[in-house]
């Protein structure tokens, strides 16, 4: 698939067929994670798959961080159901001192975003789907795969077949919106 192609028809993908990925396109996918830039090529990203589906199940019921959705009024994480139907969950942990700090920019933040982007995008090319999971209980996920305390756990991504018809994704601010030429706004 075409780059400027995945990158436009790709979707968070919440819903999945009750069908094994192979092995060979899960790492064709683990394989485009490995190659994304990194500060100083540090790659600070480690990453857990996890296939057991009691684990699946529970990190499932873990991704309902009340004081977050609660006040917006969210009765569940809408990727609650993907996390425990999709057959493979990669769970993206980084060593932030793996990675660099300016100020206050944390940059293992940064090296995730792209490392994530890449799995998504890869995902997708191999006709798989995924959905970033950010909103989970990290100490509780950290607890139940042994994740050591220095490393965070920055994402979660249910990897599987898609169900269901492709649907337009939300749609985006205009370029105008977010693009200033030569200084700001
Ligand atoms: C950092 C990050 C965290 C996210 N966390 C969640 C989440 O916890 N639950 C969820 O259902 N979707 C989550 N998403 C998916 C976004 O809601 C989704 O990407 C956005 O609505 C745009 O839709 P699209 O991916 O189909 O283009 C997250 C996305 C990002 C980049």
């Amino acid at each position: 698939m075409d780059v400027m192609e995945a990158i436009r028809t790709r979707r968070s993908i919440r819903k999945f067929k009750n069908k094994p990925v192979e092995e060979e396109k899960l790492r064709a996918v683990l394989e485009a994670v490995r190659q994304a830039p990194s500060w100083a090529n540090l790659q600070c990203w480690r990453f857990v798959v996890v296939k057991n589906p009691e684990t699946r199940a529970k990190i499932s019921d873990l991704s309902y961080v009340e004081a977050f959705f609660a006040p917006k009024g969210y009765k569940t994480n809408p990727a609650k159901k993907a996390l425990a139907e999709a057959p493979v969950l990669i769970v993206a942990c980084a060593d932030p001192e793996q990675s660099g700090d300016l100020g206050e920019q944390h940059y293992y933040l940064a090296d995730m975003g792209v490392a994530s982007q890449n799995l998504m995008l890869a995902a997708h090319d191999q006709g798989l789907g995924t959905v970033f999971v950010g909103v989970f209980d990290e100490e509780k996920v950290r607890d139940l795969l042994g994740v050591p305390a220095n490393i965070r756990i920055v994402g979660l991504f249910p990897l599987g077949y898609p169900e269901g018809d492709k649907k337009e994704g939300p749609s985006r601010k205009p370029l105008e919106e977010i693009v200033y030429e030569e200084k700001w706004k």
